[in-house]
């Protein structure tokens, strides 16, 4: 059985804000009988995209790593959650390493029109920002960008958009004004995900 919804997280610190949001969901998602499958992915050995053109031909990765058995959970699920940190306004750098690989996806739809994914099945994404410094402008800017081109390359709908900041002087854990609206959204996105059915 696939886990129906994949969560990416992706920080290497382990009790720390990402990680604790990645263990939230699972926790809401167990209640509601929605199975789950958390990747962290600093814990995973996933290569670098070389660009070696190998998927241009394939429609699939010539690395049989870590990242090998999400391709086929990206096709079999109902949405894909990432929670990554800022880095420099962007995404961290192993959650891009991800975001890369899935060119193996989008070469199989606009290169070779043969898609790996099911195109035509409604998939609802969510992307969690985690930035360490109190609000300024761009803080997200980096990350929305990359994301909404990763969430449209496996074929979720992104209606989640979710920014936490100040975390490096308020935890995910204390910021209690944050953890009501988070668990506002949780419900909303498990209510969707359940109206897909
Ligand atoms: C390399 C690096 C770059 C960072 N860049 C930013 C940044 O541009 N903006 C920001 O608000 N926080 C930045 N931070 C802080 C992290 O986003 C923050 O500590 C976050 O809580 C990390 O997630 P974690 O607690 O789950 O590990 C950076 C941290 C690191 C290590």
């Amino acid at each position: 059985m696939y886990p129906k919804i994949l969560i990416i997280n992706g920080s290497a610190r382990k009790e720390k804000n990402c990680y604790n949001i990645s263990k939230e969901i699972e926790k809401n998602l167990e209640q509601n009988n929605i199975s789950s499958k958390v990747f962290n992915i600093y814990d995973m050995n996933i290569e670098y995209c070389t660009a070696c053109g190998f998927c241009d031909k394939t429609g699939y990765c010539k690395f049989k790593d870590d990242m090998a058995p999400m391709y086929e959970m990206f096709d079999k699920a109902k949405g894909v959650i990432v929670i990554s940190p800022v880095h420099f306004n962007c995404i961290s750098a192993k959650v891009k390493t991800v975001v890369d690989r899935t060119q193996a996806i989008y070469a199989s739809k606009y290169i070779l029109n043969n898609s790996s994914i099911d195109r035509n099945k409604k998939r609802i994404g969510m992307y969690i920002a985690v930035g360490g410094a109190p609000a300024y402008e761009g803080q997200y800017s980096g990350g929305d960008i990359v994301m909404d081109f990763f969430f449209k390359s496996v074929n979720n709908k992104l209606l989640y958009n979710i920014q936490l900041n100040n975390t490096d002087k308020v935890s995910f854990e204390e910021n209690e004004v944050f953890k009501k609206t988070f668990t506002e959204n949780i419900q909303e996105y498990i209510k969707d995900i359940k109206e897909l059915d």
